[in-house]
């Protein structure tokens, strides 16, 4: 059921002859097996699982929270949330992203947080949803980061992260041509079809540069912007290793048919937390505030 392999695209030019050689050598030793990797799609045939290949250092991850200016409150539980996380395995960076800013009270008040917290990104565009908010934020961030990251996530503000199984998730899968997330239809298991939901979806820094500089997704920014990623990426014909983290990821119990399932323990990300209670049950769920100490000062 689990996913913990990754799949891999072999690259359609590079290396043919390499790729004939192992064939071939397959062919003497395993016959009927050949035969079906050739009778299979030339696109994803091979399925590998792969050892873990960065052990070394940390790698670093910018978790970018598409929000709204006004959603002052929700703002203020996801830095709690993910203020008292961290990973063993990833550095990661949460920011918020908006559009322009439109009234003064706006001004103030972002500016006060900006001053606090500095986890703020303004894109130069007018708030939306699916006309191109998503191509702004990519593109703009190889531009305007002081730094790169290995991966760069795109996530909505009803979706609860948990940061170490993130992390873990990714520790074993390549750090290039990297697609990750949750595929849609909700019944999916093929990451090669169609695209990951928008829930919270993961490029790798390459996917990100592309997307900046492609004609491809500057001339598709309309339309579910989810969705118009995997065309772009499929246009593109990029991100050769896709990763659809079920069920680790799915939709909070009962608010999307197929796409929902019960809390579960490896739980990667949980989407649709519209409702306090919705939050409340997953906190309570996941152990969250367990961790606090008794005290003299305070008694719950
Ligand atoms: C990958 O293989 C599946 C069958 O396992 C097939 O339905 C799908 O179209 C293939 N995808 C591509 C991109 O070739
Ligand atoms: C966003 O704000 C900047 C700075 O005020 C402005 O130059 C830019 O034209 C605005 N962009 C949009 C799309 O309104
Ligand atoms: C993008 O749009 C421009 C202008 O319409 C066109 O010249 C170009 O061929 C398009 N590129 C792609 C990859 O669709
Ligand atoms: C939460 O804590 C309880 C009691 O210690 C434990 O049984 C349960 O497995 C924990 N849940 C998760 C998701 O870690
Ligand atoms: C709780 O107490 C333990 C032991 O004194 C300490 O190591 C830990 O950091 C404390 N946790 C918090 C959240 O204060």
């Amino acid at each position: 059921m689990k996913q913990r392999w990754v799949i891999r695209q072999p690259p359609s030019l590079a290396l043919p002859s390499l790729v004939l050689l192992l064939l071939f050598f397959f062919y003497i030793l395993f016959n009927i097996r050949v035969k079906s990797l050739f009778l299979a799609s030339p696109t994803n045939h091979s399925i590998t699982p792969t050892k873990t290949p960065h052990t070394e250092t940390k790698f670093n991850i910018l978790i970018g929270i598409l929000t709204r200016p006004d959603n002052y409150d929700r703002r203020h539980l996801l830095r709690l949330i993910y203020g008292i996380q961290s990973s063993s395995t990833a550095q990661i960076d949460v920011k918020f992203v908006f559009c322009n800013l439109t009234k003064p009270e706006q001004r103030a008040l972002v500016a006060l947080e900006i001053l606090r917290f500095n986890d703020i990104i303004i894109l130069d565009c007018v708030e939306n949803m699916n006309n191109g908010k998503t191509h702004a934020y990519f593109s703009s961030l190889p531009h305007i980061l002081p730094r790169h990251y290995d991966y760069v996530m795109k996530a909505d503000d009803d979706v609860f992260i948990r940061l170490e199984a993130l992390s873990s998730s990714l520790k074993p899968l390549p750090r290039q041509d990297l697609y990750y997330g949750f595929v849609i239809p909700c019944n999916s298991m093929n990451p090669f079809v169609d695209y990951m939901s928008g829930m919270g979806f993961l490029l790798s820094w390459d996917l990100v540069e592309w997307i900046g500089k492609s004609e491809i997704p500057a001339n598709y920014t309309f339309g579910p912007e989810d969705k118009m990623v995997g065309k772009w990426l499929k246009m593109g014909n990029k991100a050769r290793n896709r990763f659809s983290n079920k069920p680790g990821m799915y939709d909070y119990p009962g608010t999307n048919g197929r796409c929902s399932h019960e809390l579960i323990p490896e739980t990667v990300a949980v989407h649709r937390l519209k409702r306090r209670d919705q939050w409340m049950h997953v906190l309570e769920f996941f152990n969250v505030t367990k961790q606090l100490n008794h005290s003299k000062l305070y008694h719950l």
